[in-house]
């Protein structure tokens, strides 16, 4: 096989069949330094690293997805389809838009709303819900309950627009009961539904657009560790 163009891996084998994807390719960096054993980096392309390690024995990879769907699409796309990836993990921050959704909180995106036409290539003769895979996401739930970690599961959306004209449009989705912001799920969700592959996306609460705080440094480390310990269970 040859490279895809964004992923310089010409072999099969070499990214396993679970990635976490944070968005940042340098916390990709980090989770692979941190919390895998044997880390070999398969992927450099634009700085979108990506590597490969084991975790309590079992081979698993962490890779950036970069900020937004196109981003995510692509890489999500490319791993799903040519190097035989079953699983992807979203690891990521979202805004809160709901008073009860505090910063820190952890929300499993059982199911993505979005503001992109991503859905539009399908075809589909309707509204698609792009909705997270039952196996992972009870696994998910499980874990986290195990752990006495707290998790909201709920509908998540996935935005194509960070700096909005209209600053407080989210308030039309608070309405529908929607959690929280963020701006990859919903093409992940997609395109792993597409491939007959399962996808789930674990995010901390970063900021709230309804108080307005945002997390220290320090708190978004802390609530940072309980996502990744549910994740890397997952694995
Ligand atoms: N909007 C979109 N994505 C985000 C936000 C937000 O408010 N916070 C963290 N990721």
């Amino acid at each position: 096989m040859i490279p895809t163009p964004h992923i310089n891996v010409s072999k099969q084998g070499i990214i396993a069949e679970t990635v976490l994807m944070p968005g940042d390719p340098l916390r990709a960096k980090f989770i692979a330094e941190t919390y895998l054993e044997n880390p070999v980096q398969f992927n450099s392309v634009r700085n979108m690293f990506g590597y490969t390690g084991t975790y309590k024995g079992k081979k698993i990879s962490v890779m950036g997805s970069g900020m937004g769907m196109p981003s995510m699409g692509i890489y999500s796309y490319e791993l799903l389809n040519f190097y035989g990836v079953k699983n992807i993990i979203r690891i990521g921050s979202c805004g809160a838009i709901q008073e009860d959704v505090k910063i820190r909180d952890i929300i499993i995106g059982m199911s993505a709303s979005t503001t992109s036409n991503y859905a539009s290539q399908f075809n589909l003769p309707g509204t698609y819900a792009p909705t997270a895979s039952w196996p992972l996401m009870k696994k998910a739930l499980d874990v986290a309950e195990n752990k006495g970690i707290s998790v909201r599961a709920g509908n998540i959306l996935s935005a194509d627009i960070f700096y909005d004209d209209e600053p407080e449009v989210w308030k039309r989705w608070a309405r529908m009961g929607v959690l929280a912001i963020e701006m990859e799920a919903a093409a992940l969700y997609m395109n792993a539904a597409r491939a007959g592959a399962n996808a789930v996306c674990i995010l901390t609460v970063s900021d709230s657009l309804v108080s307005r705080e945002a997390t220290t440094a320090e708190e978004r480390q802390t609530s940072f560790t309980n996502m990744m310990e549910i994740a890397l269970e997952l694995a």
